[in-house]
């Protein structure tokens, strides 16, 4: 099978490693991609929001399956323009139709499908510029910490959290007054929940699903889960508390719930579903849905899911993923990221990364990288993902920080404690 995956992050690095083992896999592209796709497949230069050029190249090289590793595309419906051409209308593609996507690009059309189906999250209101005194008065009937968010996509950044009352008001009427651009035009006021995250994922034909190895990420630039939040500072598979009893209540009060309520109202959903869940004495509640796979907790799992991930999705496209048995390494894995110094903040680009081929007993997954003059340069906040098996989380650990540590580049860091809170 001729493959093309479609990203350039972390994620897609380990989306492309996994799907490079497969015996079902002829051929691996990837667009863009990086300096590390390009170790297990062939990068080639066409953006993951260019579809027409993309259709152009999937129909020329006779690409059997399209993997979409970020949400971008699919809340921009890559999924409904390639069924909509005749050209690539039989071409199956992993993630889900723009009304799937909507999961994850519309937070008031999330909250409205998990009350629809009384699946567990928090309370919440939404407003626009229209009912802004409302959103005063609906904040003042709330306890502090005040949660913000963002209606729209806005690039991991659109969740504010405020300490007090004051702050939260004129947070609110920045956002609805522009703050992330149409994506803040709505802005969902929420319950602030109390307890430790998970990300559970499964992959979904429309009507059955598979359950991936869970893991736990890290979003704070700092030790001890402090400072700015990143796009990920590491992830930790698997999570301790989410124990087969734990799991079962997510699968039986929220994922089953989720993928029978898109099969209820019709939406076409044939991909990955990331839950991101918060553990409230015991009782998972949603804090989001996300149409995609997670980063950097794609940079663990994969590292656990034995299964042939390219059967799986063939199950995924033929709509018999109840058929397949998802067999996961009951080893720990661990990733940690190297970061450009300054990230999440300004930082520069462009510094050479020296060491790369002295990792042993690692799995080493670019991030930010790109090849300049023939060498491996930094090229982004996130640069490199270090990841490691152990026995336990802390053997893992303890191998990514002597692997991390033979990866230099100027200005590197890291933090030393993921996992730490397990
Ligand atoms: P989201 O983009 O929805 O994942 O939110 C970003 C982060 O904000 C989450 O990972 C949580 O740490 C935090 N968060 C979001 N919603 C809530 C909530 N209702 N209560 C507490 N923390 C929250
Ligand atoms: N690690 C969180 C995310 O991918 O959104």
């Amino acid at each position: 099978m001729r493959i093309l995956l479609l990203g350039n992050g972390g994620r897609e690095h380990a989306l492309a490693w996994k799907i490079a083992q497969s015996i079902k896999c002829d051929k691996l592209f990837i667009a863009p991609g990086n300096a590390g796709t390009q170790e297990v497949g062939e990068n080639i230069a066409i953006g993951v929001n260019e579809f027409d050029r993309l259709k152009d190249f999937v129909v020329d090289q006779q690409v059997n399956m399209v993997v979409v590793g970020p949400e971008d595309p699919l809340v921009n419906g890559i999924y409904d323009n390639f069924k909509e051409d005749p050209r690539t209308t039989h071409i199956p593609i992993i993630g889900p139709s723009k009304a799937g996507a909507v999961l994850e690009g519309s937070k008031d059309f999330a909250k409205a499908f998990m009350q629809r189906y009384n699946i567990p999250t928090a309370a919440y209101a939404t407003f626009d510029s229209t009912t802004i005194q409302e959103g005063m008065r609906f904040l003042e009937t709330l306890k502090a910490p005040y949660v913000l968010k963002a209606d729209g996509l806005a690039a991991g950044k659109g969740v504010l959290i405020l300490d007090t009352l004051e702050e939260a008001k004129r947070e609110l009427k920045e956002m609805l007054g522009g703050m992330f651009g149409n994506a803040s035009a709505k802005v969902v006021i929420e319950e602030f929940l109390s307890g430790i995250e998970c990300s559970v994922f499964v992959l979904t034909d429309g009507e059955h699903y598979q359950i991936l190895p869970e893991a736990k990420d890290y979003k704070r630039i700092g030790e001890g889960n402090t400072g700015l939040n990143t796009g990920g500072m590491g992830s930790v598979s698997p999570v301790p508390f989410a124990t087969n009893e734990w799991v079962k209540k997510v699968e039986n009060r929220i994922i089953r719930p989720t993928v029978e309520g898109l099969k209820a109202e019709h939406i076409d959903y044939k991909g990955f579903i990331f839950f991101g869940l918060i553990d409230v004495d015991g009782e998972p509640m949603v804090i989001e849905y996300n149409c995609r796979m997670g980063d950097p907790e794609t940079e663990s799992v994969m590292l656990r899911l034995k299964s042939d991930i390219v059967e799986l999705f063939e199950s995924v496209v033929n709509g018999d993923l109840d058929k397949q048995t998802v067999e996961f390494d009951d080893r720990a894995a661990v990733c940690v990221m190297l970061v450009s110094g300054g990230y999440p903040e300004a930082y520069t680009k462009g510094y050479p990364i020296a060491g790369l081929n002295t990792i042993d007993g690692s799995v080493v997954f670019h991030s930010g990288t790109t090849v300049k003059d023939g060498s491996i340069v930094t090229n982004g906040g996130r640069v490199i993902a270090v990841s490691s098996y152990g026995k336990t989380k802390e053997e893992a650990l303890a191998k990514c920080f002597a692997e991390a540590s033979k990866i230099e580049f100027k200005d590197k860091y890291f933090r030393r404690d993921i996992g730490f809170d397990l």
